[in-house]
């Protein structure tokens, strides 16, 4: 039976002058993939991919002309496509192809093939349904592999073999996982099963390609989908066996610590309606990093515990970045700078959240004091009542404080009054471990609330620890 689809209302008349591109041409043109994938799920659709059983670069062209304010086409040989923007849509264009793949390569040798041959050789039923934009078949659904049911039983189902689609293309069996996240679907059987035979294949996938997909997972409304079937496939230890090395309980005595694998994931599910900040969110995946490689068994308190695992873990960020070719500037401090931070507010409780203590996670967390505010409260999944409201009520407290003291020294931000080119010119020295020492002295003094966060006053002190450990006065500066 033919479904006919309705095209939105404000592509219309693209399709349209597109379709009569393709029956001047004699072509037969459909709009194609994720388009029409979205448009199904009502979601908002961006681009547009044209596939036609002929020459799409001639299509291209021809389709232009009916554009006034179309930019000039552009043509990638190499590939036999075509595109052109009008308003702030995209169009690309292709002739129907027929792939077949290299075992140590995802680029394929192509050939010129019908609609059906262009269809079978994409990556899952959603994603292989052609809409026909002639104008006798004006809004035909092509689905030979009934992606529309599998949208609505909410199935990830490749169209043929999906030992052929992943082997062809490993980076598919990312991308399986990553619309299951996305869309909350399930994966179809055969095609959980081929993923755990072709995981191996994932090496032959670039760093970029996939960190572009874990990030998409990532940056999902509940990305734990995603991270339960990359870990249940094996997929995850190929790429990140890090987070893989988290899963496991270990019981020692009848003691046991729990499981940070999975509380990792509910501490990502617990960020994701806080933040859609990417980077915040990798914080939370790797706040516990970690805890593999710091893991002990005291014997004389019968208990686990992860020493420094904050302080390890930011090494063990840095080291994930680098490999998976994630950006290692500000991103990566950003998130360094949470996973070394994260255990701070933590440890503070009603009784030890003393001035100086506030005006410490003041001054090291900066200006992302909020952000690590937000990473402490998603990092509660204890299941105990009181547990939880225990740590809501001291983080409560612990803000109302953060303003209290915010308002008053102005901490966020602050530089020490005394600069290290003041105490080099005082005590005319050069650059040395003398300047560091009055330096940390002067900051610390004030972040503990023995002297105010006052020029003079700081002045004075430091010709008083300068003194202290030896250092001559040759200038004074009043200001
Ligand atoms: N495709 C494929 N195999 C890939 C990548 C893409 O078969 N490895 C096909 C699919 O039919 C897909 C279309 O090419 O729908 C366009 O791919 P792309 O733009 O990467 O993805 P979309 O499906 O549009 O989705 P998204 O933009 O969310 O990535």
């Amino acid at each position: 039976m033919q479904k006919n689809i309705q095209l939105p209302v404000e592509h219309l008349p693209y399709f349209e002058a597109i379709g009569r591109a393709g029956d001047a041409l004699q072509v037969p043109t459909y709009v194609v993939g994720g388009y029409v994938r979205d448009l199904l799920l009502g979601r908002t659709v961006k681009d547009i991919d044209i596939v036609c059983v002929g020459n799409g670069i001639g299509l291209a062209k021809k389709s232009a002309q009916a554009f006034p304010t179309a930019t000039t086409v552009t043509v990638f040989h190499t590939f036999g496509t075509a595109m052109f923007r009008v308003g702030d849509v995209e169009i690309e264009f292709v002739g129907a192809r027929k792939e077949s793949y290299q075992a140590d390569s995802r680029k394929p040798a192509v050939e010129n093939g019908t609609l059906a041959d262009d269809q079978i050789r994409r990556d899952f039923s959603i994603n292989a349904m052609a809409i026909c934009l002639n104008s006798e078949h004006f809004g035909e659904l092509i689905d030979p592999f009934d992606g529309i049911g599998d949208l609505e039983k909410g199935i990830i189902r490749t169209p043929t073999d999906a030992d052929i689609t992943f082997s062809d293309d490993p980076l598919r069996m990312l991308r399986a996982i990553r619309f299951a996240t996305q869309l909350n679907f399930v994966l179809e059987e055969k095609t959980y099963a081929a993923i755990i035979n072709n995981r191996q294949r994932l090496h032959i996938i670039s760093a970029e390609r996939i960190h572009t997909e874990l990030n998409k997972i990532i940056a999902a409304p509940c990305p734990s989908i995603g991270f339960k079937y990359l870990f249940d496939t094996r997929l995850l230890h190929e790429f990140f066996p890090e987070l893989a090395a988290m899963q496991g309980i270990a019981v020692r005595n009848g003691v046991a610590h729990k499981d940070n694998f999975y509380h990792t994931l509910e501490v990502l599910d617990n960020i994701a309606p806080l933040t859609d900040n990417l980077w915040l969110r990798w914080a939370a995946l790797l706040h516990d990093i970690a805890k593999p490689l710091t893991k002990r068994f005291e014997e004389e308190h019968q208990s686990w515990t992860f020493h420094s695992h904050e302080f390890v873990g930011m090494k063990v960020a840095q080291q994930i970045f680098k490999r998976l070719k994630l950006p290692l500037g500000d991103e990566l401090k950003f998130v360094q700078k949470m996973i070394g931070l994260h255990q701070r507010p933590m440890m503070l409780t009603k009784d030890t959240i003393t001035d100086s203590a506030v005006r410490r996670i003041l001054f090291d967390a900066g200006e992302d004091i909020e952000a690590l505010m937000t990473l402490c409260h998603a990092d509660i999944t204890s299941k105990k009542e009181w547990r939880v409201k225990k740590y809501i009520e001291d983080y409560a407290y612990l803000k109302e404080r953060m303003t209290e003291i915010e308002a008053k020294d102005q901490l966020r931000n602050w530089q020490p009054p005394i600069s290290g080119e003041i105490i080099m010119e005082t005590f005319q020295i050069k650059p040395s471990r003398q300047v560091g020492i009055v330096k940390d002295a002067i900051r610390e003094a004030i972040l503990d609330g023995i002297i105010p966060n006052d020029y003079q006053i700081a002045y004075d002190f430091m010709l008083q620890k300068g003194q202290e450990i030896g250092l001559t006065v040759h200038t004074t500066h009043h200001s």
